[in-house]
C-alpha cells in the first residue's frame, strides 16, 4: 500500500478498531498450544478484545495460524500480526547469546539471525523479540545469558549484527523478519541481581554503557524496540519520558514501533506511579509506546480518555500509523497469509551447510579456560565420560521451549557413538542436576527420583576408578537461569559438587565441560581439574561440536565476554569499572596498604578476566607499535601488533584493544575500555600483523557536565590476548 492508501485505511477505522491495533493479545486467547511467557490469568480478556487486537504472540502451527487469520479477517479489516520470541534460532538452535558474545565474531551472529529469519518466516512469524542487548554485569541475574556480556561494545556489535541478519536489506522480502531490540534500558543493571528489580545508575553510566547498543541498533534500522520492566532511579521505563520521547523519538529519530514488555504498561500503577490503569495508558501513550503487550491498560481506557479530552486522538493515530506501516512493510496488508502459505506446511529446512555453520559457531563460542596437556583427548585412551549433561539432548536455553519445531539435537553420549561407533565409549549420569530445594523454584520436574544420588555417585566412582582419564559434564540446568530465575548462590548445584569431589578422590585426570547460563563460581573445580572448557548452552549441534573439540577435530576459540568471579562476594565484577578511590593503595589487590579498596578475604582479581580464553596452540604477541605519538581530532592513527602461532595447530586468535584516557577532569573513568577486537585465523608457524585504527570517536566520553567529548592529553592503548594483559603504547591527543 502506498502512503495515501495507508491513510485511507487508518481513517476508515473506528476509534475502537484503532485502539485494537495498539493492543497485543496473548497467544493463548486463540490457541491453547501457544506458549505462555507471562501471566495468563487475565480475567478482563474477552472475545471483543481478541477480535479487535492488532497482534498476538508465540503461536506456532501454520494450519492453526491460517484459521486464526481467516476468523480474524471476518471481523477485522486489518490482518493480525504474529510476533514471537525466536531466540537464538527457530528450527536450528545456535549457541545462547552470552556464548555467541564469546566468539567475538558478530558476522557469525548475523549469519545465524539470517538463517533464523529464513526459517521463522515460513512458520507464521514476521516479528521476533530479539536481539536482547542488555549489558549485564551481575552474575546473579537470571537473564544474563540472553545478552552479549558485560561490555557495551559487544552488545552493540552483536545487536547490530542480529538486526541486519533478521531484517536483511529488504523487510518485504520473503525470507526476512523484523527485529525488536530489548529491553530499553538498563534491565541488566538490576540493583541486587533479582530480575525486574530497580536500576540505580548515574546518567553517565546510563549514557556511556547501557544506551549505546540501543542507539546503534536503531541506527542500523531495527523496526521495533521494547522498553524494559525495570525502573531507572525509580522511574518505570515504560513511562519514562526522557528515555522514550526525548532520547528515542526526538534525539535518535526512531519512527518504528515501540511495544511494551508483557503486561508492563499497567505496572506503573501497580508500583504506585499512577492512580489507575487509565493514567498508565495516558502516560505510556504520551511517551510514544505504541503497543500494549497483554495488559488491559490501553484497550479499556484509551477510548474514554479521548472522549473526555484527556488524550489527543492524534496520538492514537500516530501510534496506529506506525503499526500499519510495519504491517505494510512486512507485506501482510497485501497478503495476510504471506508467512503461513500452505506450501510452507511441509517445508524442508534441512541444510548441511547450516548445520556445519552451527557446529563451527559452537567451537568459536566455547572458552577453553585451562588445559594442562589434557586436551585434546586421544581416542585410544581409556576415558570415563560422566555427568548429568552427558546423557541429555536439548543443550539449549529455556527460550527454545517457545518454538515447538526446534531441532533438539543429540546428547554427548549419542555424539560419541556417532563419531566412534556404539561400543567405544559410554556415558553415565553420575549425579542429579540439582538439589530439590533449588528445583522447587520451578514447577517443571526434570529429574526422576531413581536412581538415588548415592547410587549415581557410586556408579561414577567405580567408572572413574577403572579409567585413565575422566571427562565431567557439569553445570546449571536450563531451569536455573532465565527470566525470573536469579540465584544468590552461583556455584555448581550441590549434587554435582558431590560428584566432582567423589571422582577427584579416585582420579585426578579430570577435564570439566561446563554448561552454564551465567558466570559460575568455580574456583575449586578450576583449581582441581586439569582442563576446563566453558561451553555455556551450545544449541542443536552442541554435542557434536563438543565431542569434536574434545578430540581435537575442532579448536575452541572463544574468549570470555564476562569476567568470572573467584566467589559470589566479588559480584558484580567486570573489566570496565571506574577506578575507585584509594586505588593506588589497592593496585596489587590490596596487599600493599590496609587503607585500600579491597576485600580482606579475597584479592581484587577475578578467577578469569574478561577476554580470556586459550587455544590448542599458543600465540605470542610482539612488536606493538603506534604510527604516531600525537594525534589530532581529524586524524587517525594505527596501533599494530605481531601475533605468531607457535603451536601445532592452525587456529583463531582474538586480539583485543583497550584504551585508557589518563586524565578525565573531575571524573573517575575505567582503567581499560574495550574499543576494538579482531579475530584472526593464523596457521601454525605463521605470524599475522594485526592493526587497529584509532579515531576520535573511540576517545570520547561523557564528562561531568554530561557532554560527549574527547579531552586533550595522554592516552594508553593496551593490545593483547585478554583484558588483564598490560602491554601498552601511548599517544597524546592535541
Ligand atoms: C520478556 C520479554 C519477552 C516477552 C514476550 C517478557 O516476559 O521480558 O523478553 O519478549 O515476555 O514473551
Amino acid at each position: 500500500m502506498n502512503k495515501k492508501q495507508l491513510s485511507e485505511l487508518l481513517n476508515s477505522l473506528t476509534l475502537k478498531q484503532k485502539i485494537g491495533q495498539l493492543f497485543q493479545s496473548p497467544g493463548v486467547a486463540y490457541n491453547d498450544d501457544a506458549t505462555a511467557t507471562g501471566v495468563t490469568y487475565l480475567p478482563w480478556l474477552n472475545s471483543d478484545t481478541v477480535e479487535n487486537a492488532g497482534s498476538t504472540l508465540n503461536i506456532f502451527d501454520n494450519k492453526k495460524l491460517r484459521q486464526i487469520q481467516k476468523n480474524h479477517l471476518k471481523k477485522n479489516p486489518v490482518p493480525l500480526l504474529f510476533m514471537a520470541d525466536i531466540i537464538n534460532g527457530y528450527r536450528l538452535v545456535f549457541p545462547s547469546s552470552i556464548a555467541q558474545g564469546c566468539s567475538f565474531n558478530p558476522d557469525l551472529a548475523q549469519k545465524a539471525a539470517k538463517i533464523t529469519a529464513y526459517e521463522a518466516s515460513k512458520c507464521g512469524v514476521s516479528v521476533t523479540f530479539s536481539p536482547m542487548i542488555d549489558v549485564a554485569r551481575d552474575a546473579r541475574w537470571g537473564r544474563i545469558s540472553e545478552g552479549y556480556g558485560e561490555t557495551a561494545l559487544l552488545n552493540k556489535d552483536f545487536g547490530v549484527a542480529n538486526v541486519k541478519g533478521y531484517q536483511g536489506d529488504d523487510l518485504s522480502s520473503d525470507d526476512t523478519i523484523a527485529a525488536c531490540v530489548k529491553h530499553f534500558a538498563a534491565y541488566g543493571a538490576t540493583y541486587d541481581g533479582r530480575d525486574y528489580n530497580e536500576a540505580q545508575i548515574s546518567q553517565n553510566t546510563l549514557k556511556s554503557v547501557y544506551l549505546p547498543p540501543f542507539e546503534a541498533c536503531i541506527k542500523a534500522g531495527a523496526r521495533l524496540i521494547m522498553p524494559s520492566f525495570n525502573t531507572i532511579n525509580g522511574i518505570p521505563c515504560t513511562a519514562n519520558k526522557k528515555l522514550l520521547k526525548d532520547t528515542l523519538r526526538d534525539k535518535w529519530k526512531f519512527d518504528g514501533v515501540v511495544i511494551s514488555d508483557y503486561g508492563a504498561i499497567k505496572e506503573t500503577a501497580d508500583i504506585g506511579g499512577a492512580k489507575d490503569y487509565a493514567e498508565t495508558a495516558k502516560m505510556s501513550l504520551e511517551c510514544g509506546v505504541d503497543i500494549d503487550m497483554v495488559s488491559e491498560s490501553y484497550y479499556f481506557n484509551l477510548e474514554k480518555l479521548v472522549e473526555n479530552g484527556e488524550v489527543d486522538e492524534k496520538l492514537i493515530d500516530q501510534a496506529v500509523m506506525r503499526v500499519l506501516m510495519l504491517k505494510n512493510d512486512l507485506g501482510i496488508l497485501d497478503d495476510p497469509y504471506k508467512y503461513i502459505k500452505e506450501e510452507f506446511d511441509n517445508f524442508d529446512f534441512s541444510s548441511e551447510q547450516h548445520e556445519d555453520f552451527a557446529k563451527d559457531f559452537v567451537c568459536q563460542s566455547s572458552v577453553l579456560l585451562k588445559n594442562e596437556g589434557e586436551l585434546p583427548l586421544n581416542k585410544k585412551d581409556d576415558i570415563a565420560f560422566i555427568g548429568p549433561f552427558s546423557v541429555i539432548n536439548e543443550l539449549m536455553t529455556n527460550w527454545s521451549r517457545v518454538t515447538p519445531h526446534r531441532d533438539k539435537g543429540i546428547s554427548i553420549e549419542q555424539a560419541l557413538a556417532q563419531k566412534f561407533g556404539k561400543n567405544k565409549f559410554s556415558c553415565i549420569k553420575g549425579s542429579k542436576f540439582a538439589q530439590p530445594e533449588i528445583r522447587s523454584v520451578k514447577l517443571e520436574k526434570f529429574e526422576n527420583a531413581s536412581p538415588s544420588q548415592e547410587e549415581l555417585i557410586k556408579q561414577a566412582v567405580s567408572k572413574a576408578k577403572e579409567s585413565k582419564k575422566v571427562v565431567l559434564f557439569l553445570g546449571e540446568h536450563k531451569d536455573l537461569f532465565g527470566e525470573a530465575t536469579s540465584r544468590s548462590d552461583i556455584s555448581l548445584p550441590k549434587p554435582q559438587k558431590e560428584l566432582f569431589d567423589a571422582v577427584y578422590e579416585v582420579n585426578k585426570n579430570i577435564t570439566v565441560v561446563l554448561f552454564a547460563g551465567r558466570p559460575l563460581e568455580i574456583k575449586d573445580i578450576s583449581q582441581k581439574s586439569k582442563a576446563l572448557l566453558y561451553v555455556w548452552f551450545p544449541g542443536t549441534y552442541g554435542a557434536e561440536a563438543i565431542v569434536d573439540m574434545l578430540f581435537g577435530d575442532a579448536v575452541p576459540s572463544g574468549k570470555l565476554d564476562m569476567t568470572l568471579p573467584q566467589c559470589i562476594g566479588q559480584v558484580p565484577i567486570f573489566c570496565e569499572k571506574p577506578v575507585p578511590s584509594h586505588y593506588s593503595a589497592s593496585i596489587e589487590g590490596g596487599i600493599k596498604h590496609a587503607y585500600s579498596c579491597r576485600w580482606i578475604d579475597v584479592t581484587n582479581y577475578p578467577l578469569y578476566p574478561f577476554g580470556y580464553g586459550l587455544s590448542y596452540t599458543e600465540f605470542e604477541y610482539s612488536d606493538i607499535k603506534i604510527s604516531a605519538d600525537t594525534m589530532t581530532r581529524d586524524e587517525k592513527i594505527t596501533v599494530s601488533v605481531d601475533v605468531t602461532n607457535k603451536g601445532g595447530v592452525d587456529a583463531y586468535e582474538t586480539v583485543q584493544m583497550y584504551i585508557r584516557d589518563v586524565v578525565t577532569p573531575y571524573l573517575s573513568t575505567p582503567l581499560k575500555t574495550l574499543k576494538a577486537y579482531k579475530k584472526v585465523f593464523i596457521k601454525q608457524g605463521e605470524t599475522a600483523k594485526v592493526c587497529f585504527e584509532i579515531n576520535e570517536e573511540m576517545l570520547k566520553y561523557y564528562n561531568i557536565d554530561n557532554e560527549y567529548i574527547s579531552e586533550n592529553g595522554e592516552f594508553k592503548v593496551f593490545v593483547g590476548a585478554n583484558s588483564a594483559e598490560d602491554n601498552f603504547v601511548k599517544f597524546t591527543l592535541k
